[in-house]
């Protein structure tokens, strides 16, 4: 295999986590089973990041309308988010791992956010890598969301309307610490963005394969991180 260049890695790699299902009814086992399998692939994702030194990873882990999914998937996929955050509290302290979450938090069941915000607090002087989970995440509330809290500053004098620009803005989002994307992934095969940091994108590089997320291992996370160091980025202007 081809070698990754470590001065063009990218600073920040978001993912899309998507085809828990559909491996799990091509193997004849149950939705959950597939998202059980789809944790191991995370595991395998956060410890390449961190090794390789890239600094932001992101993860959609739940989206705001993954609440539509039946009771019974929703609470299993929270428990697997409880037990995981639980299992990886002293990796993540090892590996100076900072978690971050983004998204509706206060949705989540009440055990869930708990534990959440546990290993937030523990983690929040780690500096190496910051590990994100959109969790009852929506780009589109995001932007509504901003939108308010924005008129709300404006409101109490903080800001005016002439100080609302594209850089100003994002530090509304729940992303505003964070660099945007460099790079895009999402698994299964799917060419839509479903409603994932939709402002935060802009200019992100996608790459798209139609493994399924619990076969999304280290090496083709490597094929995807070698592809990104093929493109040349433009940001609009010209070659050279
Ligand atoms: C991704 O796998 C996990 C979540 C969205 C929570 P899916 O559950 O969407 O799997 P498919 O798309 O049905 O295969
Ligand atoms: C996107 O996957 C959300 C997450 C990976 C958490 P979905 O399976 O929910 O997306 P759609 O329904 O295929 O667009
Ligand atoms: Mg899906």
């Amino acid at each position: 295999m081809e070698q990754l260049n470590p001065e063009k890695l990218p600073r920040h790699v978001a993912i899309i986590m998507d085809g828990n299902g559909r491996w799990a009814k091509k193997k004849g086992l149950t939705r959950i089973i597939g998202h059980q399998n789809g944790v191991k692939s995370v595991r395998e994702v956060v410890k390449a990041s961190r090794e390789l030194g890239i600094r932001w990873l992101t993860l959609y882990a739940f989206s705001e309308e993954n609440w539509k999914r039946s009771k019974y998937e929703i609470r299993a996929l929270m428990d697997l988010l409880k037990r995981y955050l639980k299992s990886e509290l002293k990796e993540m302290l090892e590996n100076d791992i900072r978690l971050s979450c983004i998204g509706q938090i206060d949705k989540l069941p009440i055990d869930v956010q708990t534990t959440l915000w546990h290993s937030i607090e523990k983690t929040a002087h780690n500096k190496e890598m910051t590990l994100t989970l959109a969790l009852s995440y929506g780009g589109r509330q995001e932007i509504i969301w901003a939108i308010k809290n924005m008129l709300k500053d404006v409101e109490k004098g903080l800001l005016n309307i002439k100080q609302i620009t594209e850089e100003r803005f994002p530090e509304y989002l729940f992303t505003a610490d964070a660099p945007d994307p460099d790079l895009l992934i999402r698994t299964s095969g799917e060419f839509r963005i479903s409603n994932f940091l939709l402002w935060q994108i802009a200019y992100t590089e996608l790459y798209i394969t139609p493994a399924l997320w619990p076969d999304f291992s280290k090496e083709r996370y490597l094929e995807a991180l070698l592809d990104y160091q093929k493109r040349e980025r433009r940001f609009g202007s010209t070659s050279g």
